[in-house]
């Protein structure tokens, strides 16, 4: 129906089966995460503006055009919808004192950022990111941890295959700006044969000259000195290191001297998840310390952020389902109505312990009820039948072997959860 409005620009509905698909990878997504040791963090929607403006660097195409600003009644400060998270996580950390607590902290997040982009191909004004942070280690294992688990969680979980992680340091405030100096007085020499932006760069944020994607700057930029040989003693370790452990999984990694990211507040590690044939990033992140550039207090940190949207632009592309089935464990089954509210019981009893428990109690036959168990695929079926309930025990039948025993309903929590236990190693 024709409205006198519509939704903004860049933005979706979710509802029906797209809705659907964001639940399951929200699940998916708090599961692994929790699984793999970080905390869920959340952040407000609106920040300050500086949180980004003297963080994410002021030639950032983020910064110079990209943020929502927001009418406010306030005069003195400015607000913003976010952009990113990674600001907004160490604005908490810093205000909040976390640093007090045992050190590094790990936090995830599945939220809303927004960007004022021209919509097209994987990119939106209103997308969602799952990110990671590792806050508080300046060790490489860290780095390596988190590119670690954002591989794992594309190759594992949604199931993609020829994932390609972009590896680049971009070195610290020691070794970056001689390498800068390098770089500049190379471009300088052809400042009249690159692109108008690249020009801008040139003066401006000359790291960014390496970003370009202008097909005149090509031949500049693969003849631009490498990065990677300018790096301090500290930084190079650093970066060998993160490698050495990389070299010791199947990660298929490959190390790209003009990867430096869009935003200021990268130093050392950056990466980039890609599909081989594609090249729209999936996801990226690196190592930052921005406790460093708002309160002089060094605060190492790494972390990445994945694209849901982009994740779900790719699943469909390629025809790949998200397998997400929370499968319940368990099925609980009754023979007679009077028991119904006993079953009941029972289910309530083993979900407080922690098991996942499903039910059908708007079939009334048994064999109804057990048919629809197989149907979604249980592990284990309890039956509440009037003789066995008599003697205070329920039948427990194991749905993949086919057996079936009379249980004790005091022992009925160990029983399924050693079973289950074993089944699981
Ligand atoms: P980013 O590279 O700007 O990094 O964004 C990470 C991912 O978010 C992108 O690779 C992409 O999948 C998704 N994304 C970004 N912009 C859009 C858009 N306009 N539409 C749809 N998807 C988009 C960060 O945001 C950093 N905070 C990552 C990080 C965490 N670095 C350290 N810790």
């Amino acid at each position: 129906m024709k409205l006198p409005f519509t939704k903004p620009k860049g933005m979706k509905d979710n509802f029906g089966r797209e809705a659907e698909f964001f639940l399951k990878l929200y699940n998916l997504l708090y599961d692994f995460s929790i699984k793999h040791g970080f905390k869920y963090i959340e952040t407000p929607l609106v920040e300050n503006e500086k949180v980004f403006t003297t963080s994410l660097g002021q030639t950032s195409d983020v910064v110079e055009k990209e943020m929502f600003y927001l009418k406010t009644d306030e005069r003195k400060e400015k607000y913003v919808l976010r952009p990113e998270n990674t600001a907004p996580i160490m604005r908490v950390y810093l205000e909040e004192g976390l640093y007090s607590e045992p050190q590094p902290l790990l936090f995830f997040y599945v939220g809303k950022m927004y960007r004022k982009e021209n919509p097209q191909r994987g990119r939106l004004r209103e997308f969602t990111q799952w990110g990671l942070e590792i806050i508080g280690s300046e060790n490489a294992f860290a780095d390596f941890y988190i590119i670690f688990t954002g591989y794992k969680f594309l190759k594992e979980i949604l199931n993609f295959t020829e994932i390609k992680v972009k590896l680049n340091s971009l070195g610290c405030e020691k070794c970056r700006p001689k390498y800068k100096k390098k770089l500049t007085s190379y471009y300088r020499r052809y400042k009249n044969k690159i692109c108008h932006d690249c020009q801008r760069r040139l003066k401006e944020n000359p790291l960014r000259l390496l970003d370009c994607k202008n097909a005149i700057c090509q031949p500049y930029k693969r003849n631009a000195p490498n990065i990677l040989d300018s790096l301090c003693k500290f930084c190079s370790l650093h970066f060998q290191e993160i490698i050495s452990y990389l070299d010791k999984t199947e990660i298929n990694y490959e190390l790209d001297s003009t990867l430096v990211r869009g935003f200021d507040y990268y130093e050392r590690t950056v990466f980039e998840y890609f599909l081989q044939e594609d090249n729209l990033a999936l996801g990226g992140g690196g190592r930052y310390d921005l406790g460093k550039v708002w309160v002089n207090v060094s605060t190492p940190a790494v972390g990445l952020a994945l694209g849901l949207e982009r994740l779900k632009l790719i699943l469909e592309e390629k025809g790949i389902e998200l397998k997400y089935s929370p499968k319940p464990d368990i099925f609980v089954a009754y023979v007679g109505e009077e028991l119904k509210i006993r079953a009941f019981q029972i289910i309530e009893n083993l979900r407080n312990e922690g098991l996942n428990v499903s039910f059908n109690f708007f079939k009334q036959s048994l064999s109804h009820q057990l048919e629809y168990a197989n149907k979604i695929g249980v592990k284990y079926v309890i039956i509440v039948a009037f003789e066995e309930l008599s003697k205070n025990s329920v039948i427990l039948k194991d749905f993949e072997n086919g057996t079936q025993e009379t249980i004790s309903i005091s022992k009925l929590v160990n029983e399924i959860k050693n079973r289950l236990n074993n089944k699981n190693v």
